[in-house]
């Protein structure tokens, strides 16, 4: 058990002068295929003029309706991003307390902490490959009692994919809410139905369309939850806090499901391909159902800065996951992901002992 401070999260992503001067970016986990043709277009249409609705009620209609669910149901949000800062808001606060299972995307901790909320972090062992150990955590949970719980399906930085059983253990150790954090869900290849989890009345799945549909700089996603933790959460949002172009790209979004489908099984091949040559380096590779993939370079911070300067890569250094040897790469077109290969060839060439 280990409390923790409010610091702002690292992020990845490079800077735009990065990306001018030719620096491929693994930092930040995108799909490399999006955006979808059309998208453009759609946007042009929307009108910026005029308020959009404010709380995006058409497109959380048609949301909805694709998980055979009421509206009431679902609350669109400027990203999962915003919808992490309003659960965290309309569930937690001082004296109450919260468990973020690990390693984990830094924002539950930090919102929470931001509630006035005792965080605590549960990490995964490394020797099981970051899967979390069951007994451990429900002897967590029932000790500390939280009143939320965040866990994330695939992991971030793991890209571990659990299947509904843990989830469900998880529920029956202890009585708060439970948030599945389902960001990089697209792009698991045959996902189990989460949605039938709402039916306990105490979970609150969270969904992207920043990775899958490229959309990383428009912002938009969404939860799915019992309808009055949805209200609560909702009570907290700003008006017309997902824009105009947000909602008309959310609407286009709909009518190309077709196209993620797509990009599922090409990133899937992609992913195989790029553990597998990392793997041949002699490096360990953790078993990601997402579009990302956590590597053991050793010395992740030096690494980076190499991978960088020598060979103009950027990676996501774990160290602020708590995983200093560790480094989390996207995985991207076949061309790029060569390149990621030969800079990490380098990398595990200029660290073997010299004769
Ligand atoms: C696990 C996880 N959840 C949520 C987010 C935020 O998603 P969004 O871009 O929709 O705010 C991220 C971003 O990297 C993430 O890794």
């Amino acid at each position: 058990m280990r409390p923790t401070a409010v610091e702002r999260p690292v992020h990845g992503g490079a800077r735009p002068d990065q990306l001018q001067a030719g620096v491929i970016d693994f930092s930040a986990s995108i799909n490399p295929y999006a955006p979808p043709p059309g998208l453009r277009r759609a946007l042009a249409a929307a009108d910026l003029r005029s308020y959009p609705d404010p709380f995006a009620g058409s497109l959380a209609t048609q949301l909805a309706s694709t998980h055979n669910l009421r509206p009431g149901h679902l609350l669109v949000g400027n990203g999962a991003s915003e919808l992490i800062f309003l659960i965290a808001r309309a569930l937690l606060g001082p004296g109450s307390r919260t468990v973020v299972v690990g390693p984990a995307f830094g924002e539950y901790a930090y919102a929470s902490a931001l509630t006035g909320a005792e965080v605590v972090t549960y990490l995964a062992p490394e020797p099981a490959g970051f899967v979390p150990e069951l007994a451990e955590l429900t002897r967590l949970l029932n000790r500390t009692r939280p009143a939320l719980v965040w866990a994330a399906n695939p992991a971030n930085p793991t890209g571990i994919y659990l299947p509904e059983g843990p989830f469900k253990a998880t529920l029956d150790a202890f009585e708060g809410v439970l948030v599945i954090d389902e960001a990089f869900r697209s792009f698991v290849s045959g996902p189990w139905p989460s949605e039938a989890l709402l039916n306990t009345g105490r979970v609150i799945l969270l969904r992207s369309l920043t990775k899958d549909f490229g959309l990383a700089g428009l912002r938009l996603g969404y939860l799915l939850g019992p309808p009055e933790i949805v209200d609560r959460v909702r009570a907290h949002q700003p008006p017309w806090s997902v824009n105009a172009l947000a909602q008309a790209a959310g609407e286009f979004i709909l009518t190309r499901t077709d196209f993620i489908d797509a990009c599922r099984s090409r990133l899937t091949r992609r992913r195989q391909e790029l553990r597998r040559a990392l793997e041949r380096l002699g490096l360990r590779v953790s078993d990601s159902a997402a579009n990302f993939l956590l590597v053991r370079t050793g010395a992740a911070t030096a690494c980076t800065e190499f991978l960088l300067e020598r060979h103009g890569i950027l990676v996501r250094d774990c160290t602020s996951f708590g995983l200093p040897d560790y480094i989390r790469v996207a995985v991207r077109r076949r061309p790029e992901n060569r390149r990621l290969v030969a800079a990490l060839t380098d990398w595990v060439r200029s660290r073997a002992p010299h004769p």
